[in-house]
């Protein structure tokens, strides 16, 4: 089991009325703040935007880890930097051979990840993986928080596991979706370093506690 594993609550399931309190509350328990952005066209919803992204910026030093759920990734790049985020996830469903947009996520001083859908085989980022700084294994089918993590993705989440180590990749490993302290530990277990969490953590009475919860989960 990792040494370390990093808690990327996400932002969609947060409230919105008041954005700005909620991620000052993560401030010191929280490692990453996940943030969804979609365009209704590769996932059937929309979260918020680059305005949203760059207004929240300056109340934070939270890692900004953006999960990109759109037809065109590569579209906002210079947008999202300027915004503040960190590392942008794209999807290899939208980008098949992500070589070049990569090489313009990190012409930004960005980090770099590429995310599987729960039905997509890991053969499909495989030849990239010395590219990614992040590999996110979709739980849940994308577009919606507050689904069930789907357990037949984790034999994925091993193979990631051992694909990296073989190979001596630094790569973190995130599992995205249904993350709750019930599963963490088993998440943990097939290689996740980066749990990400919406509902367990923001649907929670109080999310810092919500976020210990998941260490001690983790831990236990
Ligand atoms: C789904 C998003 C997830 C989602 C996770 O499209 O990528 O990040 O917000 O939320 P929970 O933890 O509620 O499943
Ligand atoms: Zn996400």
């Amino acid at each position: 089991m990792p040494a370390e594993v990093k808690i990327a609550p996400s932002l969609l399931a947060a409230d919105f009325s008041r954005l700005g309190d909620q991620i000052r509350a993560l401030e010191g328990s929280a490692d990453w703040l996940h943030l969804d952005v979609m365009d209704g066209h590769f996932v059937p919803n929309i979260s918020f935007g680059i305005p949203v992204i760059e207004s929240l910026r300056p109340l934070t030093g939270l890692f900004f880890d953006c999960h990109v759920m759109t037809t065109n990734p590569g579209d906002y790049l210079a947008e999202l930097a300027k915004a503040g985020v960190n590392l942008v996830s794209v999807h290899i469903e939208a980008v098949p051979d992500p070589t070049a947009l990569e090489e313009r996520v990190r012409e930004q001083g960005l980090g770099f990840g590429l995310v599987l859908n729960p039905r997509t085989p890991f053969d499909a980022v495989a030849p990239f993986t010395e590219r990614c700084d992040l590999l996110v294994v979709m739980s849940v089918e994308p577009g919606f928080g507050g689904q069930t993590l789907i357990p037949e993705v984790l034999p994925k989440v091993r193979q990631a596991r051992e694909w990296v180590e073989v190979r001596g990749l630094p790569t973190d490993i995130q599992v995205d979706g249904g993350v709750t302290p019930a599963n963490a530990r088993h998440v943990v277990e097939a290689g996740a370093t980066v749990l990400v969490a919406g509902s367990a953590v923001f649907g929670a009475d109080d999310p810092p506690q919500a976020i210990e919860e998941l260490r001690r989960a983790v831990r236990s």
